[in-house]
């Protein structure tokens, strides 16, 4: 049963084959398709009118339009709602890390009252009326999200392709842009391995500490940054430049103008295909 399970997975390239799970919570296809209902359902917010992917759309990379996460009557959050791409790797959550496990995550922004503003026994009693959820409790309902959200992954991009073998993947340009990438640009000190993060907090823009976003599908998200504050990835790149930030691994790049743009033709490469819920 469990081998035919892990045989059923597709992870696409540039992934580990391996997608990692609490050992009381594997990947399970009654689980990950009740997760997938509840992150499409409206009734998780208090007035019915946003549903997880209302801030992570698949139709831009898990994250929506807004420099800030809108949550009911229109509130507007301190951050930029993150893609949520192969979170199955992640150490730590939100863009501070302060939630350990996806299953301790997925049930903040229900209960958060700038986002969905549904306290949890209401949103379990409210889960309880409908004949496709009952019976529902805490456990189950963090264990269905998180293992959706386990799910939601991004690969099989030019340069996944490129890495694999396919030297014509990347144009030259791009290619150009990946080795300043590893080496003058010094981005991958942070941006490293299949997720192009190390999962860790680096002090790169403001004052506090800020974990390192996986760079996959990143062209198709602007606006950029934990605060949305840079508009487009010429901005991003602008900013790393200027080398302006707590971190010492941040100093002045002092890149030409065509460096820069070798850099933002290479994080275009990074867009590929997105699969969900194990289809
Ligand atoms: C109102 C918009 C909004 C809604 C609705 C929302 N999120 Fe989020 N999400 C955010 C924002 C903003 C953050 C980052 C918050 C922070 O760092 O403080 C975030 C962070 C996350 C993360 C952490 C990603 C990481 O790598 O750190 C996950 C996972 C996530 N959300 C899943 C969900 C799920 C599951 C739901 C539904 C139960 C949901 N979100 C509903 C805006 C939203
Ligand atoms: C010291 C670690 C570090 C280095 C070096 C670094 N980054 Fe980052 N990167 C981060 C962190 C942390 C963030 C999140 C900052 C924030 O949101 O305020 C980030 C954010 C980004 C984003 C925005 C992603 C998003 O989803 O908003 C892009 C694009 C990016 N980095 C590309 C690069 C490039 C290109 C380089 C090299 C020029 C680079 N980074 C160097 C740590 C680093």
């Amino acid at each position: 049963m469990l081998w035919l399970l892990l045989l059923s997975l597709k992870v696409p390239l540039g992934l580990d084959a391996h997608i990692p799970t609490p050992p009381d919570n594997p990947l399970r296809p009654e689980t990950i398709q009740l997760g997938r209902k509840l992150f499409f359902d409206t009734r998780l917010s208090k007035d019915n009118s946003i549903s997880c992917a209302t801030c992570h759309d698949p139709k831009r990379a898990f994250t929506d339009q807004h420099p800030r996460a809108i949550g009911v009557n229109n509130q507007h959050g301190p951050r930029r709602s993150p893609r949520i791409l192969n979170r199955a790797w992640g150490r730590r959550f939100f863009w501070d890390g302060r939630s350990p496990t996806l299953e301790d995550q997925v049930l903040q922004p229900i209960a958060n009252p700038i986002e969905m503003a549904l306290p949890l026994d209401e949103a379990l009693k409210k889960l309880n009326e409908v004949d496709d959820y009952k019976p529902i409790d805490q456990t189950k309902l963090a264990q269905a999200l998180a293992s959706y959200v386990r799910t939601i992954l991004a690969g099989n991009s030019p340069y996944d392709q490129y890495l694999a073998g396919n030297k014509t993947a990347l144009t030259t340009q791009q290619q150009k842009g990946l080795q300043l990438f590893r080496t003058k640009a010094n981005c991958i000190s942070c941006h490293l391995g299949p997720n192009l993060t190390d999962e860790d907090l680096h002090q790169t823009n403001g004052e506090t500490p800020f974990k390192t976003p996986s760079l996959r599908q990143v062209a198709q998200a602007a606006p950029y940054f934990h605060d949305g504050s840079a508009p487009t990835l010429e901005a991003v790149i602008d900013h790393y430049n200027k080398g302006e930030a707590a971190d010492p691994e941040i100093q002045p790049l002092k890149l030409t103008s065509e460096e820069k743009q070798a850099l933002v033709e290479f994080l275009k490469s990074l867009t590929g295909d997105i699969i969900e819920g194990n289809q």
